[in-house]
């Protein structure tokens, strides 16, 4: 039904509505208000958030001086030389707080010496259980060693996730709440996310349980938000690893970004100078799903991939479908191919202005692909939502950065 008001939809306008932006270097808010009757968006200036813990760091922000390759944050975290470092050898790669250290028999204890019956996901890097610690409950990811990937990487990412998650504060990226390495076992403790992973949920069969389009949209608006606070950082820091599978869901289905590290050191280049993610991609799960060609020919990590990974993010959410569907035997189809394959289609139709293509290719997504599973949606928003996406999947020059694209969320 084109020319729905959407803000028939969504319910009007309150403070409420202002939307936390940038919480590191530009705190700003995007809050709708009304001019003269008519809606319009702008950006207030908003107070910059409580620092982290001083106990947590030896200066009160992070070092903006340099960006690393794989845009990692250098702050050390603490004077603290803790058994992280001891047990993974002489490293300079960073200082972890002692204060976040658990002790394994604490951890052993709570998830029932790491119980079958408390799993409740399993990743590239390791398993994930649910555990009850200090009578709160968390989810535990214990690292595996018989992860395809080297050992020593493993473990480097760990220290990375420690590094950047005690850095980065922010309502849509995980908090993490500890870490233990003891031995060769190593953990990091998340709190537990009750409605699990985006994917998780978008992958329900249970129709009743199916995410509202209203739930949807605002997952997508707080994980663009989530992304976008990432690039705007000082220094830059991509995430390197976006998908529905690391976007957590709280209680009131506000999505938290999780695994920064596991993902970011993994790719960096061989000595033969062939990324490491094609060789992580044949042998993890999906991940391939997520990456624009550029970055599987060239291994580099850009904001653009970001973009890239968000939008197959947008195609799952508004079609229901999986990144990745296996159809018998070892043929494989990616959703990131859909927009090109309506594209093609397009193109052997007689009459289309190719000039505005891309709309033409939101429009049949629009019509052909949205889930049936949820009910009725504004056209206006669902249309604006496949452009979006087309234009996220579009090449690396002509993608949007992720400031254009929190833009398209504030018209709703
Ligand atoms: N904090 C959390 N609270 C609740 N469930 C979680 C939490 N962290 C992870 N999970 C669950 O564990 C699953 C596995 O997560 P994990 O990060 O190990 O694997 P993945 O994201 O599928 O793959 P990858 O290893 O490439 O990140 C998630 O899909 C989610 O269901
Ligand atoms: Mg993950």
């Amino acid at each position: 039904m084109p020319g729905t008001d959407s803000r028939a939809f969504f319910p009007a306008p309150s403070l409420a509505d202002c939307w936390p932006w940038n919480v590191g270097g530009l705190a700003h808010s995007v809050c709708r208000v009304r001019v003269g009757g008519a809606a319009r968006s702008e950006r207030l200036p908003l107070p910059l958030p409580e620092p982290p813990p001083k106990h947590l760091l030896t200066s009160s922000t992070c070092p903006s001086e340099s960006i690393s390759s794989a845009g990692s944050c250098n702050s050390s975290v603490s004077n603290t030389r803790s058994s992280v470092q001891e047990s993974i050898g002489p490293s300079s790669i960073v200082e972890v707080s002692k204060q976040l250290e658990w002790n394994f028999n604490e951890l052993v204890h709570g998830t029932n010496n790491f119980s079958p019956s408390l799993l409740i996901g399993e990743g590239g890097f390791g398993c994930v259980y649910k555990a009850t610690l200090r009578n709160t409950e968390y989810a535990v990811k214990r690292l595996k060693q018989d992860s395809e990937l080297e050992w020593s990487t493993v473990k480097k990412s760990f220290l990375t996730e420690i590094e950047k998650l005690t850095c980065l504060r922010h309502p849509n990226i995980i908090d993490l709440a500890g870490y233990c390495a003891h031995g060769e076992e190593y953990c990091l403790i998340y709190l537990y996310l009750p409605n699990g992973s985006l994917e998780d949920r978008l992958n329900v069969k249970d129709s009743f349980q199916t995410l509202s389009w209203q739930k949807r949209v605002s997952i997508l608006q707080g994980s663009a938000c989530g992304i976008q606070f990432l690039h705007t950082y000082q220094p830059t820091i991509i995430h390197g690893d976006v998908k529905s599978s690391n976007i957590l869901l709280d209680q009131a289905l506000t999505p938290k970004l999780g695994d920064f590290g596991l993902a970011r050191f993994s790719r960096y280049a061989n000595d033969a100078g062939k990324s490491r993610t094609l060789a992580r991609t044949s042998t993890v799960r999906g991940t391939l799903a997520y990456l624009p060609d550029e970055y599987v020919k060239m291994g580099k990590l850009t904001r653009e991939l970001d973009t890239y990974s968000f939008g197959v993010v947008l195609l799952e959410v508004l079609t229901g479908r999986k990144a990745m569907e296996c159809q018998g035997g070892s043929q494989t189809k990616y959703l990131k191919d859909l927009v090109k394959k309506e594209e093609s289609d397009l193109e052997d139709e007689a009459g289309i202005d190719k000039g505005n293509k891309l709309s033409h290719v939101a429009a049949r997504i629009c019509q052909r692909h949205l889930d049936h599973r949820v009910g009725y949606c504004p056209a206006d928003i669902t249309k604006e939502l496949c452009l979006l996406a087309c234009r996220c999947l579009e090449r690396q020059k002509k993608r949007p950065n992720m400031v254009e694209v929190m833009d398209v969320f504030i018209i709703f």
